[in-house]
């Protein structure tokens, strides 16, 4: 039986307002208490299962979900609202961050659930015959950019077509690192779990950016504290 999160504090709310030409973006990540989202040897075991009911509910209340293929490549994840969780028949858009359309055709986003969208963002160095394939499989292929995903098209694009007024970014650090860098995130969900992985191979929360003095880092303000199962979690509205 799920027991409700416990709260600890709670400050004023931000509302969750798509921006003009934009989703709301909301970060929701579950990190060990030395901030990093997998260890060395790839253990991603971090959520307890009273977070996970949280976070499958929050999927369902959000219009995409988004991760890096590198999170595909290494955890096969399906992405949509398990009903072990939470019970639920809104499933976000999936959407894979894939420059070079390495993501495996018979991967659990494309296999599970045909019915729920997916979309893979790319860029030109995408083979063809690997779009048109993924095409056959019902994937939408979008490409946007040259070398990485262009991502403030990319949002753009989410909400003009397909409606996106809230998405939900999950990881992997590099992506997270991305969505930092470019001041594109409004909300933050970070799941502490009691463990410490050290470095080595382990997966930073931040990857592929640098915030040099604490004035350069992205504004966090404290909006709630929650105990659910053995998880600290908390809650930002964040600002550049
Ligand atoms: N604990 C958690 O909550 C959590 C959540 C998610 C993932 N994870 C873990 O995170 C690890 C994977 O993270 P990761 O940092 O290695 O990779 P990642 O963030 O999952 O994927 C990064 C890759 O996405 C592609 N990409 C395309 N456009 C991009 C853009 N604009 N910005 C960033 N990436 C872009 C790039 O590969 P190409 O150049 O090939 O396109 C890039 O290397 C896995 O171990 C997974 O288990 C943990």
């Amino acid at each position: 039986m799920p027991m409700p999160c416990k709260t600890l504090y709670i400050a004023e709310q931000t509302a969750w307002k798509p921006k003009e030409w934009r989703p709301f973006v909301i970060v929701s990540c579950a990190i060990s208490l030395d901030g990093k989202l997998a260890s060395a040897c790839g253990d991603v075991r971090l959520s307890s299962f009273d977070d996970k009911v949280e976070v499958h509910k929050l999927r369902s209340m959000v219009d995409a979900i988004l991760v890096g293929i590198n999170t595909i490549l290494r955890d096969n994840p399906h992405l949509t609202v398990s009903e072990k969780y939470y019970r639920s028949d809104n499933h976000p858009i999936r959407v894979v961050l894939d420059s070079r359309c390495r993501i495996p055709l018979d991967a659990e986003v494309i296999t599970r659930r045909p019915e729920v969208r997916t979309i893979v963002a790319t860029t030109r160095l995408a083979p063809k015959e690997k779009i048109e394939k993924l095409k056959r499989r019902g994937v939408d292929v979008v490409v946007m950019g040259n070398s990485k995903v262009d991502l403030k098209k990319l949002l753009r694009y989410l909400r003009d077509e397909y409606n996106v007024k809230i998405l939900m970014v999950e990881g992997g650090g590099y992506v997270l690192g991305s969505f930092f860098r470019e001041g594109l995130v409004d909300y933050l969900r970070v799941s502490i779990t009691p463990v410490l992985f050290g470095d080595g191979e382990a997966v930073s929360m931040i990857r592929g950016a640098v915030f040099c003095k604490i004035e350069d880092s992205p504004k966090l303000r404290l909006e709630k504290i929650e105990i659910c199962g053995h998880n600290v979690i908390l809650h930002f509205a964040v600002s550049s």
